[in-house]
């Protein structure tokens, strides 16, 4: 099996330089398209033998170093008991909204092997089929940006029901975070005991806050969830995006791998979190429209950035756009694993 990326996690400098991507499975992907063509994307998500084709599609296609399980960070939210839809065009709808004690109440504990039996089947099937290839990545949301979900019943720009929530009702909101780390932390220990062999928890929203109330509201939080998840002995990657004010915060988390957005350069991050750390990324997925040379450019400044941390995993700052042509995709492939030889 290709290992460079597990080996990157554990702070090897791999050459080539290992790459997986955001979103790597994707509408961008017309392998991808031809399946979603038949089914909606739930449905995709919640039949193993499907979720596994379209996971294994960007292996198989790019040469990336590993495979990301194929799902959603709002399967659990569902399984909480919310109902949960996609709507083309929209994004998620989540309903009901909860933003009162009675909401946080009403949302279920759960149980992975009962309530997301096709998660851990698609993990089981792709252990089997990636035996001689990469290893897989679990993921789940991270607490906060489970509860912005929630809270504002799909996607939004101002977080206005979110921070609402949070100022006026500072308990009841943390009571939802510690629902949403019990049911993050069952969630991701059963994908571990199925077979996934590196977790990144997603914190997309998490920069949309002060350091203060990231201080209170989500880092316990998500320190909870890795400290418990150490002992099963895979690196554990967190992802906030937009967040090089909480940098300084986020460096107190007990992880492998720290995730950078296209922000900031990968050096400015080794000053911030240490020498003694790994990251992951960090080009801006719009870069890949730039011309060859000037994205091989970008893509040689990044290497040589990362090449200051212990180790490196390329990744794009944030998923993979749906409009990118996916020979430019597999372009960023080949062009990371050959410059990286040189470094
Ligand atoms: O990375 C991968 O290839 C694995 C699969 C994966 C998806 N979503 C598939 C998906 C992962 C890891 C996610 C995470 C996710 N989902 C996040 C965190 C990362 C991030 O992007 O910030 C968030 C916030 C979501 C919630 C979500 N799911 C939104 C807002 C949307 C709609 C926007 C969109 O791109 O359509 C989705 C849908 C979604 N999740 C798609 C895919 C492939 C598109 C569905 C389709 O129409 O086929």
């Amino acid at each position: 099996m290709n290992d460079a990326f597990l080996r990157a996690c554990k702070g090897y400098k791999v050459r080539p330089v290992p790459i997986w991507l955001m979103r790597q499975a994707g509408r961008y992907l017309p392998e991808y398209q031809q399946v979603r063509g038949e089914v909606d994307f739930l449905t995709l998500c919640k039949t193993p033998e499907l979720a596994a084709k379209v996971t294994l599609q960007p292996v198989d296609i790019l040469g990336v170093d590993a495979a990301i399980l194929f799902s959603d960070i709002l399967i659990p939210a569902e399984a909480m008991g919310l109902e949960l839809n996609f709507v083309e065009g929209q994004g998620p709808i989540l309903s009901p909204t909860i933003r009162d004690k009675e909401g946080v109440n009403s949302l279920k504990d759960i149980e992975p092997k009962k309530d997301v039996p096709f998660v851990l089947d698609t993990i089981k099937i792709l252990r089997e089929e990636l035996k001689d290839k990469v290893p897989l990545i679990g993921f789940s949301g991270a607490p906060f940006t489970l509860a912005t979900y929630m809270i504002e019943g799909g996607s939004t720009k101002s977080f206005f029901h979110t921070k609402r929530f949070m100022y006026e009702k500072p308990d009841v909101f943390k009571e939802l975070m510690n629902k949403l780390c019990k049911a993050t932390l069952s969630y991701l220990s059963a994908q571990i005991e199925a077979g996934v062999q590196a977790v990144q928890m997603f914190d997309t929203w998490a920069g949309i806050l002060h350091q203060d109330e990231y201080q209170s509201f989500v880092l316990p939080f998500v320190q909870r969830i890795f400290d418990y998840l150490k002992s099963c002995g895979v690196p554990r990657i967190y992802f906030a995006l937009d967040s090089y004010h909480l940098l300084d915060i986020i460096s107190q988390i007990d992880c492998e791998v720290f995730a950078i957005d296209w922000r900031i350069n990968l050096d400015k991050a080794v000053e911030v979190l240490g020498e003694d750390t790994v990251l992951q990324g960090n080009l801006d997925p719009c870069a890949l429209f730039l011309e060859d040379s000037k994205l091989e450019k970008k893509v040689k400044n990044i290497l040589i950035a990362g090449n200051k941390a212990k180790s490196h995993i390329f990744n794009l700052g944030h998923g993979v756009l749906p409009n990118i042509p996916a020979e430019r995709v597999k372009f960023l492939v080949d062009l990371v694993h050959k410059i990286s030889m040189d470094l």
